[in-house]
């Protein structure tokens, strides 16, 4: 058997053209573009390439796009004073300071400075707390788009195995929240897990977000479970993700690498956007 591939890339193009079509819609009524701010700190070349592509994909969906490039030695209280400029600034709508930054920069810092309610990334604990106990906010771009795959797989998730492999804040614990929400059985795994492949043997929706190379095995896999890649890896061999590829033969659904889970996270975060754009024109 082989298994059902799940088409991020489609899929992301549809919530990008659904996002520019309802902006299209709020312009018309208020008069005023939606507003993205992406904040740069230094020149890593990934994270360059992630700010130009939100950049164009800003300007492609109607809104407008703030981008503001900081040297990698620029002071924290000169990119705190930046945020708190963004914060006040009534043409912004979302707020993303593009991670990682660098080492002398403490991070919570700046993320908690963001006003919870232009967190477009989800990344505040604010809105880390909205998520857990189901109150209206930012969900992190990564997992709710991971989490719009799977519902197209299946409509209704309740009482369905989930294991979230992983448990960063960006992507495995908000990953776990919301499939929560939906009334999966969560079991988040971890580099400390024992008997991963006996977690993961067990269960109906998968979640590799581990940053490794081919990690998750064919052999672990329930047969016809739908495993969600979210695995980014730069190798001699391309992009690869954290799932072997021979876990297609045992699947029900996946998701590939480049073209899964991807393309979703810009797609998510217009989606968050205009959500916010619309929360403030109240
Ligand atoms: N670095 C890698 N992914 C992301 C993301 O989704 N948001 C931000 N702000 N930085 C990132």
């Amino acid at each position: 058997m082989s298994a059902r591939i799940i088409d991020g890339k489609d899929f992301a193009s549809k919530l990008r053209a659904r996002v520019a079509a309802e902006v299209a819609r709020v312009v018309a009524a208020s008069g005023r573009k939606p507003g993205l701010a992406v904040v740069l700190v230094g020149e890593d070349p990934a994270s360059s390439v992630y700010v130009r592509s939100k950049g164009k994909a800003t300007l492609a969906a109607g809104m407008e796009s703030f981008e503001h490039r900081l040297s990698a030695d620029v002071a924290e209280d000169e990119l705190i004073a930046l945020v708190d400029r963004l914060n006040a600034d009534p043409a912004v709508d979302g707020i993303l300071v593009q991670l990682p930054l660098p080492r002398h920069i403490d991070e919570r810092r700046v993320i908690t400075r963001i006003d919870p309610d232009k967190d477009v990334d989800g990344f505040h604990p604010v809105n880390a707390g909205r998520l857990a106990t189901g109150l209206p906010g930012f969900v992190p771009c990564t997992p709710l788009g991971c989490l719009m795959l799977l519902k197209d797989v299946h409509p209704n998730l309740s009482g369905l195995d989930a294991v979230v492999i992983g448990r960063s804040n960006i992507v495995g614990k908000p990953m776990g929240q919301l499939l929560l929400a939906e009334s999966c059985t969560v079991t988040m795994t971890h580099s400390r897990t024992r008997d991963l492949f006996a977690h993961v043997a067990r269960a109906d929706i998968v979640v590799a977000a581990v940053g490794i190379p081919g990690f998750v095995k064919a052999d672990w896999i329930k047969p016809g479970a739908s495993v969600i890649d979210v695995g980014i890896n730069r190798t001699d061999a391309g992009l690869v993700g954290d799932v072997d590829p021979t876990v297609a033969d045992v699947a029900g659904a996946i998701t590939p690498v480049p073209g899964g889970v991807g393309p979703m996270t810009i797609a998510v975060l217009m989606r968050n956007t205009l959500v916010s754009a619309a929360r403030r024109e109240g």
